[in-house]
């Protein structure tokens, strides 16, 4: 394990910052997310000393459960899903500070039962009335909770002496344009905006966050983040899982509104964003969103271009049979839903004139995978580079968001002897050995910020409109213009042919990561 030199400093910014007591309460808190994801975070959170001691967690779903029944439930959650395994000893008090409330969204008696209950268990638990809600439920339930939620008073207004309400909104937000405004309205009538704390899980991944320590906390990357030393980015996330059981959903979506609108951009803005002034959480969401602006759109026949979306077909992955995409339960047999989108994408301001950055991203790919690729120009073609039928490989950044996390940075290099023969290799950090403990995941960090108020890994409504508003021009592309049979790819391929074409009529290739 590597020694960490020197002393670990705190940003200024960060310092003050601290998880308030409060009670989460989360609806759909029968639901899938909450088992995989929420509860698992909160319970990691307890296990490493990083919750406040004074919490309590309410699910509030449409399954008729009790307390007890509402543990045992979340206890397979976590025998699953949690990063670290269920302490028999921990287990008693964690459950005593989560309780369970079924009823509808969109009944007003939900949210007085609601409110009693609170009330009752704030009182019993000594918790000073802050809360937390987390809407982790479809977007046509939105408007109702959050109607609800004012109805019964349970919203106290911004920055009053009062204790807070913040709320904790899910993707999807929205499917286009217009109906993510809609979504955003609505919220906008019962919260505030720096009450609304819009989740994206891949802001709160460590090597994410780590992206910008990188850029802006070392001196020898930024003099070289540019186009004048930058060749292109290729920012890859690839699944191995298929459609699985989110195909009612996922039908619906397609790859582009599913992984582009939301993560796959947010990584981009983290790519290519100009060096915030301060880590005040508005000026670093505001640096983000002038990436967003820069966008150059991609609209009418230019999706033929700039974008291709194809569908996985069946395959033998392993010796097991695997269906193509439109094989799969719940899928229409005649479906055009992408399960795999790329796209070369240009960032239209000073610093990234004519670098194309190359996005993509699939469902039954060959492995799970997401990496950030920043490669370098070539050098001259002169002295070690001098053979033109072999020119050396560029110089090239790996940022290994998952499953490993860390980076890579390739440098040619002196092969031991006495010719002169010359090779690539890469100098590699892994955070699991040089850190020796693994990260925590990323909804552990974000339910962490929200109790303490910092909103810089959330999506402010601006940003939010500005992505959709990008996505929406390819979206009425696609109609307009696309073919209505998509292309396929083998399920455990790395995508269409039409996708290296994409990126090879620029003697460019994608990387395999
Ligand atoms: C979600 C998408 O937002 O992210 C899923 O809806 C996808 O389709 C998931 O599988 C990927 O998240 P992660 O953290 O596993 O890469």
């Amino acid at each position: 394990m590597a020694e960490i030199q020197g002393k670990v400093s705190v940003s200024e910014a960060k310092r003050n910052l601290r998880a308030q007591p409060c009670t989460l309460v989360i609806f759909g808190g029968s639901g899938d997310l909450a088992s995989r994801k929420l509860i698992p975070a909160v319970y990691n959170l307890l296990l490493d000393g990083a919750l406040p001691p004074d919490y309590a967690v309410i699910g509030v779903g449409r399954h008729q459960m009790s307390d007890t029944e509402f543990h045992a439930s979340l206890r397979e959650g976590i025998v699953k899903h949690s990063r670290q395994p269920l302490r028999e000893d921990r287990w008693k008090e964690f459950t005593s500070r989560l309780f369970y409330l079924a009823g509808e969204f969109d009944d007003a008696g939900t949210f007085q039962e609601l409110k009693a209950r609170l009330e009752k268990i704030e009182r019993q638990l000594i918790l000073p009335g802050h809360r937390i809600f987390y809407l982790a439920i479809p977007p046509t339930s939105i408007a109702s909770t959050s109607q609800g939620l004012h109805q019964a008073g349970l919203v106290q207004p911004a920055n009053n002496s009062a204790p807070f309400s913040r709320v904790i909104v899910e993707k999807p937000i929205g499917r286009d344009l217009a109906s993510a405004q809609q979504i955003n309205s609505t919220l906008s009538k019962v919260f505030d905006e720096s009450q609304i704390f819009r989740i994206d899980h891949y802001l709160g991944k460590e090597t994410v966050q780590n992206l910008l320590v990188l850029r802006f906390a070392n001196g020898i990357f930024e003099p070289l983040w540019n186009h004048k030393y930058i060749d292109h980015v290729q920012i890859t996330v690839c699944e191995e899982e298929g459609v699985g059981t989110r195909a009612a959903y996922y039908e619906e979506a397609g790859a582009l509104r599913d992984m582009v609108q939301n993560h796959i951009l947010q990584l981009l803005c983290l790519v290519a964003m100009e060096p915030p002034w301060s880590l005040d959480p508005d000026v670093v969401r505001n640096t983000r969103l002038e990436v967003l602006r820069s966008l150059r759109p991609i609209t009418g026949a230019d999706v033929n271009t700039y974008t291709v979306r194809a569908q996985y077909s069946p395959a033998v992955i392993k010796g097991v049979e695997v269906p193509g995409y439109r094989r799969e339960q719940r899928v229409r047999p005649d479906s055009t839903t992408e399960t795999f989108v790329a796209l070369k994408v240009f960032v239209d301001n000073w610093r990234w004139a004519g670098v194309p950055f190359y996005l993509r991203t699939g469902k039954r790919m060959p492995k799970r995978t997401t990496e950030i690729a920043v490669q370098f120009r070539h050098i001259p073609q002169i002295l070690f580079n001098a053979d033109l039928a072999s020119p050396l490989e560029p110089n090239l950044l790996a940022l290994r968001i998952q499953p490993e996390e860390g980076f890579s940075f390739r440098i040619i290099s002196k092969l031991p002897g006495s010719k002169v023969q010359i090779h690539p290799v890469n100098m590699d950090f892994q955070y699991g050995t040089a850190y020796g403990a693994a990260s925590p995941e990323a909804y552990e960090r974000l339910l962490l910020d929200v109790m303490a108020g910092d909103a810089t890994l959330f999506m402010r409504r601006d940003a939010v409109e500005a992505s959709w508003e990008w996505v929406t021009g390819i979206l009425e592309g696609w109609q307009k213009h696309g073919t209505k049979w998509l292309p396929e790819y083998s399920a455990g391929s790395w995508g269409p042919v039409e996708a290296d074409r994409l990126i090879e009529e620029e003697q460019r290739r994608w990387r395999m990561p």
